[in-house]
């Protein structure tokens, strides 16, 4: 059986809740560690399915894994392998984040070709171009990316990371991590801007690397011979305060969030308020949440930092499906990420999706019911509006949303929801 959460709604939140360190940014610094024989601690790790599945890839290829809480020490007692095997990779495409550190460290790695996921289409090309752009050839061969540095090693360069679907975060982390072992000068132009980029930086240049730029459209990296050990605290998980944001606010609760960082939702909170949300930056890692007195209907449109993630655009659909009034949502990250919207609709929402773009005319209640996640972000969604509900709902395959929330029900549950995980 498959475990579901069930869901009493109509329960406004309240209290408090501490965000997590971020899960997109631990994946790659996990994989960073890839980079140095040394001992690296890191500290605000979250407890997600996604980042034990992170743990067994570098447990796979030689490292060792200590976890205590939030604290995780990563060392090298053995020599590395240079294979990420395909029961690993199917599991979490951020696996191909292990590429650039082991073909900067090894000269050599052999990397399961991730698929395609519920999102639709995720291509690898831009990971596959950068690591060329640096002097390695690639080739597939029996469903496996392999990649292979030149005897000197990989070659800094100047490089233009993005496509005319935008920057790609987790290739310009590959890339990033590739170059601090490079040859000379790389500078990555057209790189992803997100916050998680920065915080793996930082990281990267508390193990020695030269770095300057990240955050903005164009990095560089200037190469050095090795990297030592480092400590470093994961960055609060901007997705997860959102998600808490829209909770509070789709019960018509009022809920103060801690260690969160404010300044990275920007362009969230700005749409959060014209949707009808108060929200008091109290500092810099603080902010308190209250529903207001109507939902409105708001337009917005998914775009790469520091512009409205597409990671929210579900938990935010859930919202504005309660709202008066009609909104438009234009998905130009992952134009097949509405799969929520059906399973909302048989919440009684009323979503129309066609080609990317979302209409949303709101109702004043939706309905209680059995949806399933089909997706991380869609499953979370799933379970605000059933919060949102008066009567009990089930949300099914919650294993979904194990893959990224850290203690998803249990902080919920702290903040006054009435929710169970059952088989
Ligand atoms: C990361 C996040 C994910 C988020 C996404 C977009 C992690 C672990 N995951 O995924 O939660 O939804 O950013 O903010 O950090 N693309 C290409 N070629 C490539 C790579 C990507 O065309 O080689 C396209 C994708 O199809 C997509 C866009 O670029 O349209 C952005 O994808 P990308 O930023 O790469 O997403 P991820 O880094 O995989």
């Amino acid at each position: 059986m498959l475990t579901k959460f069930v869901i009493e709604g109509g329960h406004a939140l309240s209290g408090a809740v501490t965000i997590s360190g971020a899960k997109n940014a631990a994946l790659p610094i996990l994989a960073a560690t890839i980079l140095t024989k040394e001992t690296i601690t890191l500290h605000n790790v979250p407890v997600l399915e996604d980042i034990s599945t992170m743990f067994s890839l570098l447990e796979s290829l030689g490292k060792k894994i200590t976890r205590k809480d939030n604290t995780v020490i990563i060392e090298e007692p053995n020599s590395l392998g240079y294979e990420a095997p395909y029961e690993i990779v199917n599991r979490m495409r951020a696996s191909i984040a292990v590429m650039g550190p082991l073909v900067a460290r090894l000269g050599k790695a052999i990397i399961s070709m991730p698929g395609g996921c519920n999102l639709g289409p995720r291509p690898i090309d831009l990971h596959i171009k950068g690591i060329e752009a640096l002097s390695a050839t690639c080739c597939t061969t029996h469903g496996n990316l392999d990649v292979s540095a030149p005897e000197q090693g990989l070659i800094g360069t100047i490089m233009n990371l993005s496509s005319k679907n935008g920057s790609s975060v987790l290739a310009t982390e590959n890339i990033l991590m590739a170059a601090t072992l490079s040859k000379g000068t790389t500078i990555i132009n057209g790189a992803a801007k997100e916050p998680e980029v920065v915080d793996l930086a930082k990281l990267l240049t508390k193990m020695g690397a030269k770095i300057s730029g990240a955050g903005t459209e164009s990095i560089t990296i200037e190469g050095v011979s090795t990297l030592h050990g480092a400590e470093h605290a994961v960055v609060a998980d901007r997705i997860e305060t959102g998600t808490f944001i829209i909770a509070a606010a789709i019960t018509g609760g009022e809920i103060t969030i801690n260690n969160c960082v404010p300044e990275h939702l920007e362009e969230a909170i700005r749409l959060f308020r014209e949707a009808g949300i108060s929200i008091d930056i109290i500092d810099d890692k603080t902010l308190f949440v209250k529903a207001g007195s109507s939902k409105k209907a708001v337009d917005f449109t998914t775009l790469p930092h520091p512009l409205f993630p597409t990671d929210l655009q579900s938990q935010f659909v859930a919202y504005l499906s309660l709202a008066e009034g009609k909104s438009i949502i234009t998905e130009t990250i992952y134009p097949d990420r509405f799969m929520h919207a059906a399973e909302l609709n048989r919440m009684g929402a009323n979503i129309t999706v066609d080609n990317g773009i979302a209409k949303i005319i709101g109702i004043k209640e939706l309905s209680s019911t059995s949806v399933m996640s089909s997706d991380l972000r869609g499953g979370a969604a799933l379970v605000l509006a059933a919060l949102a509900t008066k009567g009990t709902s089930e949300v099914l395959r919650i294993y979904h949303i194990d893959r990224g929330y850290d203690k998803f029900e249990e902080k919920l549950k702290k903040l006054g929801a009435h929710i169970t995980r059952t088989n």
